[in-house]
């Protein structure tokens, strides 16, 4: 078996859109996620299209014998992102500065086809993506109770900030950062 790990930015990852959204298709086609319009294919398409004009896009697969089997992709945090800026004060100053110094990698969708989950793919992918960024910390957001996810985010050395939601008709995420080693 042939694994390897691939950086895109957006226009690359452009390319590959299918590809991104097939793996969504099947990651997300499971309760409870499906009959939600927040989490449909198309509602992703849409997120990831917009995401491909953040600053600092960039996107990394894992393929498996040529194809797709997990992905993450993220940008540079911008300071004005309405979900950061709802934090309030419940984020240190320190990152606030940070951030509005292009210094925060948001790391976003990061997901594992199901049939290759629990074999440590995921760690890879985030740590790979992480790896190659030069932000200083990384901030996530994670649907509260989205296991295992959310509990590997803290066993990985995430801390929580606090409660955030996307739109009015997302679920309730916890917004959690972690300095780079
Ligand atoms: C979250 C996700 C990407 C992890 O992918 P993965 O390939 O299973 O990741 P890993 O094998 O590296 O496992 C990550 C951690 O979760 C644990 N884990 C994974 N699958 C598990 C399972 N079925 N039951 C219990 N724990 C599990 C692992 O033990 C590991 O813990 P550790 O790092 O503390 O040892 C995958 O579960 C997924 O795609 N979930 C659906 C999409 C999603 O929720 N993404 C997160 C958005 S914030």
């Amino acid at each position: 078996m042939d694994l390897g790990f691939q950086r895109h930015d957006a226009k690359s990852a452009k390319a590959i859109t299918s590809e991104l959204v097939d793996v969504y298709a099947k990651v997300y086609d499971v309760p409870p996620y499906i009959g939600d319009p927040f989490f449909s294919v198309e509602s992703f398409r849409s997120r990831l299209e917009a995401a491909y004009d953040t600053e600092g896009f960039e996107t990394v697969t894992a393929r498996l014998d040529g194809r797709i089997v997990g992905y993450v992709h993220g940008a540079t945090l911008p300071a004005d992102k309405p979900w950061w800026v709802s934090l309030g004060n419940r984020r240190p100053t320190e990152l606030v500065d940070l951030a509005g110094a292009g210094g925060i990698f948001w790391l976003r969708e990061l997901m594992v086809l199901p049939e290759l989950q629990n074999r440590g793919l995921g760690r890879q992918i985030h740590d790979t993506v992480i790896a190659g960024r030069t932000e200083r910390v990384t901030v996530l957001t994670c649907i509260v109770g989205n296991e295992p996810a959310h509990g590997a985010y803290l066993r990985w050395g995430y801390t929580i900030l606090g409660q955030i939601k996307h739109a009015p008709e997302s679920p309730v995420y916890d917004a959690m950062y972690l300095p780079s080693c």
